[in-house]
């Protein structure tokens, strides 16, 4: 894409512009009791300058045609209000720039509830994942560290750093190399130091047993600018004819040893067209392989929107950004493992009603025991699947990141970024109770 220097340069710019002139208006409607945050400057080394070097990793990918629109990417179609291409990567972006017009800033540290650090950790970490510092993987990190600590380390001193929070848009698994793996195997040790242990990562997938990190959802490619443009998608949804009965979008699954896409794969190509009732499809299969639907969202979300069910097997970790594709296609999702989501996104999805709006099957039970997805599927009475589905778009607002700069009205809608401001908030308080009931 020829433009791309041009639009990369001006959407720093733009960005500098922001950060420099401090965007929220705050507004006397809102309540900030609790709920002040200070948004820690940093040097440009930990964020804008990373994005200048977008084209830089060979082995990974160059985001540089990511960026535009604050993150969110190109729209999908020049005139397209709500799509865009969006790279989950660039969750770290996407939240700086909501984080600038969020209602409750204060640029007083002393009065803060919460500090946000806006590093752009999973960038930054490229360097380590595929780039010239794969062999100084316990370094990511220290340099922030050693920042905080001398420049106005009173900041930190406040609170010990309890009170710091940050995104990094990967896996966790991507920052736990344990410290002393010589030499490393996968990912850097981010998580692992000490210095951090006391810092809420936000992530896109914690860890089973997790301390600092918590998961939020994988940003998807709909990013409405207004209420408006949210509940004519969910009329569209609501209304969408079902023709196929389960689906999986994605890749893998080709190999010969038994693994749970196989499963599907094989499930689906035996059965690939019948005639059940309203069903054309029993099965669809929209093949993802080499990451061909990444940036072309109509891909995945046309087939999502004709189908009932939508499959979410685990792949390389437990979980996958289509689990928030298909709730936004009104897809019921089925899971194969609770760390796919159950145990995960407990903010935004509370563990509690994980059975009204979704399916559980345990993998083990369809790969090692040859229970046929379809079956279970197919004993779900229909009135339960059609509770099922407008429990999915119920919950759709919570999952998906609105457009930065919406219509003023909109921002009573809580959206994945206003939960997980909150429920961090709620975290770092609940932190300092505990201490002084163990004082
Ligand atoms: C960007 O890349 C250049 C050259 O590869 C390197 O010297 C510089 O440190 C990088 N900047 C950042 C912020 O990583
Ligand atoms: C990292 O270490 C391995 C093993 O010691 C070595 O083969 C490799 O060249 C090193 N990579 C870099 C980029 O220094
Ligand atoms: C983290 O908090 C504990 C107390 O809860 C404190 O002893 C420790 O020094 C803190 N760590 C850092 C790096 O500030
Ligand atoms: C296709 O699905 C039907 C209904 O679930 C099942 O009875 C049949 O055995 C399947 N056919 C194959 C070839 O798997």
């Amino acid at each position: 894409m020829a433009s791309t220097p041009t639009i990369l340069t001006a959407t720093i710019f733009l960005f500098l512009f922001l950060l420099k002139s401090t965007i929220s208006q705050p507004t006397t409607t809102t309540d900030c009791t609790g709920r002040w945050i200070h948004i820690r400057r940093l040097p440009t080394r930990f964020n804008l300058d990373l994005l200048f070097n977008c084209s830089q990793y060979p082995l990974f990918d160059n985001f540089c045609p990511y960026l535009p629109n604050h993150g969110l990417g190109h729209k999908t179609h020049p005139l397209s209000r709500s799509w865009f291409r969006t790279d989950p990567l660039m969750l770290e972006l996407i939240f700086h720039r909501r984080m600038l017009e969020y209602s409750c800033l204060t640029a007083d540290p002393n009065a803060a509830n919460a500090v946000y650090l806006p590093y752009y950790a999973a960038i930054d970490a490229l360097r380590y994942l595929y780039g010239p510092d794969v062999n100084a993987s316990a370094d990511h990190g220290l340099e922030l560290f050693d920042f905080l600590q001398y420049d106005s380390p009173g900041i930190w001193a406040r609170r010990e750093g309890h009170d710091h929070f940050l995104v990094m848009a990967r896996p966790s698994w991507d920052f736990s190399q344990p410290l002393r793996n010589d030499p490393p195997s996968w990912g850097t040790s981010f998580l692992q130091l000490p210095e951090f242990y006391n810092v809420t990562a936000l992530t896109l997938e914690a860890r089973a047993w997790p301390w600092q990190d918590h998961a939020v959802p994988y940003p998807t490619s709909f990013h409405p600018p207004s209420l408006a443009f949210l509940e004519s998608w969910m009329r569209r949804v609501r209304r969408s004819r079902r023709s196929t009965f389960m689906l999986f979008a994605g890749g893998g699954g080709i190999s010969a040893t038994p693994n749970i896409r196989r499963s599907i794969r094989n499930e689906c190509t035996s059965n690939v067209t019948q005639y059940l009732g309203a069903y054309v499809k029993l099965c669809e299969v929209v093949d993802c392989s080499n990451g061909v639907c990444e940036h072309d969202p109509i891909r995945y979300m046309k087939p999502m929107l004709q189908a009932t069910f939508c499959l979410q097997p685990p792949g390389d970790t437990p979980t996958r950004r289509s689990t928030f594709d298909s709730l936004l296609a009104g897809c019921i999702p089925v899971f194969f493992e609770e760390l796919s989501a159950k145990l995960q996104y407990t903010w935004h999805l509370p563990e509690e009603i994980y059975r009204e709006f979704s399916v559980f099957i345990p993998k083990e039970e369809v790969v090692f025991k040859g229970l046929r997805i379809v079956e279970v599927l197919m004993g779900i009475p229909r009135t339960r699947v059609r509770r099922m589905r407008e429990k999915v778009i119920e919950l759709m607002p919570r999952v998906m990141y609105r457009r930065h700069g919406s219509s003023f009205n909109f921002r009573a809608t809580k959206d994945a970024f206003d939960i997980a401001i909150e429920a961090t908030l709620h975290r770092i308080k609940s932190r300092f109770e505990e201490e002084v009931a163990f004082e």
